[in-house]
């Protein structure tokens, strides 16, 4: 006999697994299936944590390498141990997916092994290590994910032209590294190797690095990486990589056509954004259509379809983590009849880099575009007391607000640790502070955190900068 559940989730991603552990918590009966062996998705097994553990222990190489010596630290006998650095990130891989598991018991939510298929209203079948089983739901929430978007071509080995998964496996440093791509997983898995010792070329079709965020923050941050680094060719398109047993040939040619150049390379890593994941999830059985680009549309997480409901990356929306957390939150208590909801003007997007680069709300370059009315306050951390005291002065703080009623409209940052301190914008932006409100906030001195109030003094003009 089929088992029977209130939610049946396809996918234990962040999307999938938070929409399971509150829906257990609501006391639904719920089932989450997930074809990996571990829950946790792209995110805790081949993304977000992984890539946040190489670069935290390749940023304190780097700083024991370049800069302790500026503090009067004597280092000797410095190397690079990197299947222990491997370890270091298989281990937090391994505690959070783990945890996850321990949630889904702990709130009784039934975690499936094997790959999920709709097969018509209200029913899931799964093929796993048990073998086939059918399912059945009352409600049916698809939180597949996405997987790399291929550069036609280019095929992916995962050893020597490698997406994001291969990236964070390599097991060598190699001496020379081809980005393809200047977004945020080629900058931030490109600053990994290249502090370990690779020599990294970015190769962007576009004029400019990291579009879709403010335009002054990114020339900022690309004259930054380039100062430590990092080679840029902007406005170029790859062609097409030859291999042989020396190497790589990246070939290019530039966006517009002609002026070719090749690169020679150890890897190459294609991170050219990602695309939804819905392969062989019998969309077709309940009449779901995909938009253009693959994702399934939604309103407030519903489908067209009766009873099925989607979240995370696979839906509209920024491929971020904590946004596909917040839908997986917000779909459950709504399937549970409460009123869930997402606020996607203030959904942060951090790069990890050092400096960092963080983001919430509008840029300037956005409000420009809809002849918006605002005002702008910027502070440099040149000029902020702590980041003086630890030289780490490289980055800004930019604040948009309403020109007319003050409200914070959109946070632009770099700077060292500005991952953390977007929070306080976000939670602005959510209580819709003017920015007077953040300009009169108490801030601990000497903290970064006082470049943010100065910013917003800055918006009135009364900022106290030297
Ligand atoms: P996923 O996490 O992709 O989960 C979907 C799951 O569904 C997968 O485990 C998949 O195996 C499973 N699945 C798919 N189809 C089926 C099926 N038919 N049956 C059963 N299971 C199925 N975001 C951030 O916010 N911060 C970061 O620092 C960050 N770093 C990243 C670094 C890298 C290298 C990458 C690649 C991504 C990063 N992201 C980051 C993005 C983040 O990982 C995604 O936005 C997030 O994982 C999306 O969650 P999701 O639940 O929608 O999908
Ligand atoms: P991306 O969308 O961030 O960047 C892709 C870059 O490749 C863009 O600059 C684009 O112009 C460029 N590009 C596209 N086609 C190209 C081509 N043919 N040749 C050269 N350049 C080309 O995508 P990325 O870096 O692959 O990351 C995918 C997603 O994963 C991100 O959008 C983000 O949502 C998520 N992610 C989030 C992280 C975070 O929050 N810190 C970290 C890593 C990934």
């Amino acid at each position: 006999m089929s088992k029977s559940y209130d939610i049946v989730i396809i996918g234990g991603g962040p999307g999938g697994y938070n929409c399971a552990i509150r829906a257990g918590q609501l006391g639904l009966k719920t089932a989450c299936i997930e074809m990996r062996e571990t829950l946790g998705g792209t995110c805790l097994n081949v993304g977000c944590i992984p890539s946040k553990a190489l670069l935290h222990s390749s940023e304190l190489y780097e700083a024991a390498n370049k800069d302790f010596g500026n503090y009067g630290i004597k280092v000797e006998g410095l190397g690079i141990d990197l299947p222990k650095m491997m370890d270091g990130k298989a281990e937090a891989v391994k505690g959070l997916t783990e945890g996850v598991a321990f949630l889904f018991k702990k709130n009784k939510v039934d975690h499936i092994r094997g790959k999920g298929r709709i097969a018509g209203k209200g029913k899931v079948e799964v093929d796993g290590p048990d073998g086939k089983q059918t399912l059945e739901a009352k409600n049916i929430v698809i939180a597949t994910g996405s997987e790399v978007t291929p550069l036609p071509g280019v095929e992916i080995d995962e050893e020597r032209i490698v997406s994001s998964t291969g990236a964070l496996d390599l097991k060598e440093v190699p001496k020379k590294l081809v980005l393809i791509g200047a977004g945020v997983i080629g900058l931030e898995l490109g600053s990994v190797w290249r502090r370990l010792g690779a020599e990294v070329t970015v190769i962007e079709y576009l004029d400019r690095i990291l579009p879709g965020m403010d335009s002054e923050i990114t020339k900022q941050a690309q004259r930054i990486f380039r100062k430590q680094g990092m080679t840029f060719e902007l406005s170029r398109k790859v062609t097409g990589i030859d291999k042989s047993d020396n190497g790589l040939t990246v070939k290019t040619e530039a966006a517009d056509g002609g002026k070719e150049k090749t690169f020679d390379a150890d890897v190459a890593l294609v991170c050219i954004g990602r695309r939804p994941y819905t392969e062989g999830l019998g969309l077709e059985s309940v009449g779901i259509k995909t938009d253009e680009r693959g994702f399934i549309p939604n309103d407030q997480f519903k489908t067209g379809a009766e009873g099925v409901w989607v979240v995370g990356d696979c839906t509209h929306g920024p491929m971020l983590a904590h946004k596909a957390e917040d839908e997986g939150v917000a779909c459950a208590e709504r399937i549970a009849g409460k009123a869930g909801h997402v606020n996607y003007g203030a959904i942060p997007g951090v790069v990890y880099t050092h400096p960092e680069i963080a983001a919430v709300g509008a840029t300037e370059d956005e409000l420009k575009q809809q002849g918006r009315k605002y005002k702008t306050g910027k502070f440099s951390f040149m000029a902020n007391s702590r980041a003086r005291a630890n030289h780490e002065t490289d980055g800004m703080v930019k604040l948009l607000a309403d020109a007319e009623t003050d409200e914070l409209l959109g946070a632009h940052m770099i700077g060292k640790g500005v991952g953390e301190m977007i929070a306080e914008l976000c939670l602005a932006l959510e209580f819709r502070a003017a920015s007077e409100d953040i300009a009169r906030t108490s801030h601990p001195h000497p903290t970064m955190t006082e470049a943010i109030r100065q910013a917003a003094m800055g918006v009135e003009g009364w900022t106290m900068q030297a």
